[in-house]
């Protein structure tokens, strides 16, 4: 049986991940800060008929990162690896305090560097592996004034690329993955406490058909997943209209009115 190692797996996309991929035949290893959750969600998935192995892991931080490359490092060696977990803040940058950034920093970029570097030191070595990595559409331009997430995920974006198309991977045959979803059902937004009454609800994903399409563009060794004709659309929208454009059509968190 194949092994998948996905962060976040708790809830969200993450969870919709663990779930899909535990009915394709992986045994998998998920990863989270809440220890509970993890029994609870580890317990649902054997009835698949998988293994399941958890780490309560902080990914923020050194000892969480640590935990997680071990087992990167270790055997049964990990097939694919689903750097999922990820934050944003709600307030604007200046009010949310330079601890708070630096954890979304930490989490988005920090955890996602340390763990494929782990995961492609072996991939590459067994010549054999894929990394699916979750930024976001707004890596492809300004999506939020005065927010730092969209530059996070615009580093997961360039960092991917910069490796899925590298000698060093391709020849190795591991394949490597961005995922940009567009706005999707999930606790992000009330953890964040970022209010749901916006956009339209036609723009809203389900978690379990962006983690189809995704999966299927991995197998296909699509570079940059985007899930949905939707944001297809608003994809190239961001990558092809004037910047300029983009920033003053851009939302402003900053906005007093916001
Ligand atoms: N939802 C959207 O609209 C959307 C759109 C584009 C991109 N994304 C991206 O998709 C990814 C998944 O987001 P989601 O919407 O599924 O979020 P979610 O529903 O809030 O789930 C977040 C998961 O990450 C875990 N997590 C949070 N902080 C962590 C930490 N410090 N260390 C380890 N695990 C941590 C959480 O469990 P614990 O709290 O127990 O740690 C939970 O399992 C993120 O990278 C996000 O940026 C989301």
């Amino acid at each position: 049986m194949p092994t998948a190692l996905v962060t976040g797996a708790t809830a969200g996309l993450g969870s919709a991940f663990a779930r899909r991929l535990a009915t394709q035949g992986y045994d998998l290893v998920l990863v989270a800060r809440s220890e509970t959750d993890l029994k609870e969600r580890a317990e649902d998935l054997r009835e698949e008929g998988v293994e399941v192995e958890v780490i309560a892991a902080d990914l923020t931080s050194d000892e969480g990162c640590d935990a997680v490359t071990a087992r990167l490092e270790a055997a049964p060696a990990v097939d694919l690896l689903v750097n999922n977990a990820g934050i944003g803040h709600e307030r604007p940058f200046l009010t949310t305090g330079i601890a708070a950034e630096e954890r979304l920093l930490d989490l988005n970029v920090r955890a996602v560097l340390r763990l494929t570097n782990a995961a492609l030191a072996v991939m590459t070595e067994r010549r054999a592996g894929a990394i699916l990595n979750v930024a976001s559409v707004a890596a492809l331009g300004p999506a939020w004034l005065s927010s730092t997430y969209p530059a996070s995920k615009a580093w997961i974006l360039a960092f991917t690329e910069s490796l899925a198309t590298s000698h060093q991977v391709t020849s190795a045959g591991v394949r490597m993955t961005a995922l940009l979803p567009g706005y999707t059902r999930t606790e992000f937004h009330q953890r964040a406490g970022i209010p749901t009454t916006f956009p339209a609800p036609w723009l809203w994903l389900s978690a379990d058909d962006v983690v189809r399409a995704a999966l299927a563009d991995l197998e296909k060794g699509t570079v940059v997943s985007i899930p949905s004709i939707r944001y297809k659309i608003a994809a190239w929208g961001l990558r092809h209209l004037p910047r300029g454009l983009s920033r003053v059509a851009a939302w402003d968190i900053s906005k007093p009115a916001h």
